[in-house]
């Protein structure tokens, strides 16, 4: 299962060191700053096509895309460029079967999942869970909400899932709170779950997407002053959350409305990983040159550390640079589109190795208590490292990294030393 996401990693060269800063910062610098004059021909006609491909999907939609493409993601979204991701059984046309008639007869399916819908078995299975038990993830967003939740706080949530994150904000005494739930299957489950935890006539649920809720339908329940969502992916905007936030935020709230989370960053680190080689390449085996296959290995594609089956957080590997800030993200402010992926970073090594890949790890952050200190949460593997349910629910993109300046039938390691400016 490989998705191309070019969008956020991409491509490295070597940089011409007398054109650069003198400093060790990484500063980020725009394309058209002179650097790409000191590349040769072949690279960067290359790198022109994967800038063009990125304006070109940046500029449709402004999201990164989510890589996973479990079965219950919509796997047609990268084909449809310039339209948001669609959470799944949002459209559910009622087609897929209950769960015992989507089994082979020979299994033996408990009574209680008899009749449920397949779709629901399989979304609460594949990520709810591990969602749910990821409380670092729940406490951070009781002390987030803690922050803004006031008695007359009308709190809009988009995305309620099993509705944890809006029964905390109720009892954190919030006036309401309404949730949005585009999955009607999990809709009526937080219904369900805010019943049993008292909260029935405090919470209200509306099974839509959020772009198709009206204002005239949360004017009963007064105008949102809080904007809630945990609508992040294994890359921070990978499930669309600032299209999202961004349209409740510009047609259902308050204008001055507290938004939780609210900014992020998409960081890219360089590792050297002899694990992560060991299961994305090959040498050899008692004398018997296995090299060749090699000229099989995709560095194009950004995969889930999930997909590959392993928690990266559990792996050996050296970060060769400081991780590198990509993509900073308002959710309170930024429009859609304000990334469009023309940015080129330079940054200078720190450690000599081989650069395997390139991580793919996030922060969010929530406003501070008083000494202004932000709340944050992030998917770096040293964040997720006695995390368990993180590395399975969101874990980290991996791009594979070769040297492109050399071509020909098999990848060559991209091997740097220490000091090397790289862009
Ligand atoms: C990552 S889960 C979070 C669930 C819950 N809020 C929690 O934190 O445990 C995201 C949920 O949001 C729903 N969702 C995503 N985007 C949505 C949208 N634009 N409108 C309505 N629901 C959405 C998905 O169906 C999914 O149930």
């Amino acid at each position: 299962h490989l998705v191309c996401c070019r969008a956020l990693a991409g491509v490295i060269t070597r940089a011409a060191r007398k054109q650069l800063p003198r400093t060790s910062a990484a500063p980020m610098h725009s394309s058209d700053d002179g650097v790409g004059s000191s590349v040769p021909e072949s690279r960067a006609a290359m790198e022109q096509r994967y800038l063009e491909k990125a304006e070109h999907f940046m500029g449709s939609h402004g999201d990164a895309q989510d890589g996973d493409d479990d079965d219950d993601y919509d796997d047609s979204y990268a084909e449809q460029e310039g339209r948001p991701y669609v959470p799944p059984a949002s459209v559910s046309d009622g087609s897929k079967p209950c769960f015992a008639t989507n089994i082979e007869k020979h299994f033996v399916v408990p009574a209680r999942l008899q009749d449920k819908p397949y779709e629901l078995i399989e979304a609460a299975n594949d990520w709810h869970y591990a969602m749910m038990n990821d409380h670092p993830r729940n406490e951070f967003y009781k002390a987030a909400l803690a922050r803004v939740v006031k008695p007359d706080s009308v709190v809009l949530e988009i995305g309620a899932g099993s509705g944890l994150l809006s029964i905390i904000a109720a009892s954190l005494g919030a006036q309401t709170v309404v949730a949005i739930e585009a999955n009607h299957h999990l809709a009526n489950v937080a219904r369900e779950i805010i019943r049993r935890n008292g909260y029935e006539g405090k919470i209200h649920i509306i099974n839509k997407m959020s772009t198709e809720v009206t204002p005239a339908e949360l004017e009963p329940f007064g105008t949102p002053t809080v904007l809630l969502s945990e609508i992040l992916g294994t890359l921070l905007l990978g499930e669309s959350a600032l299209h999202y936030v961004m349209d409740a935020r510009q047609r259902l709230t308050t204008p001055d409305c507290a938004v939780v989370p609210l900014r992020g960053t998409q960081f890219a680190t360089l590792v050297d990983s002899a694990d992560i080689a060991s299961i994305t390449s090959v040498k050899d085996w008692q004398g018997i040159d296995l090299s060749w296959f090699n000229s099989l290995q995709d560095t194009t594609s950004m995969v889930f550390t999930k997909q590959y089956g392993f928690r990266f957080s559990s792996c050996s590997y050296t970060e060769l640079a400081p991780r590198l800030p990509v993509l900073p993200i308002d959710f309170s402010s930024d429009q859609v589109g304000v990334w469009r992926g023309e940015k080129r970073t330079h940054l200078q090594v720190q450690k000599a190795g081989t650069i395997h890949a390139i991580l793919a790890s996030w922060e969010v952050y929530a406003i501070g208590d008083s000494t202004d200190k932000p709340l944050v949460m992030a998917t770096h593997p040293d964040a997720t490292l006695n995390n368990f349910p993180r590395d399975m629910q969101w874990g980290q993109g991996l791009q594979l990294i070769e040297d492109m300046a050399c071509e020909g039938g098999s990848p060559v390691p991209f091997q740097v030393s220490a000091g090397e400016w790289l862009t």
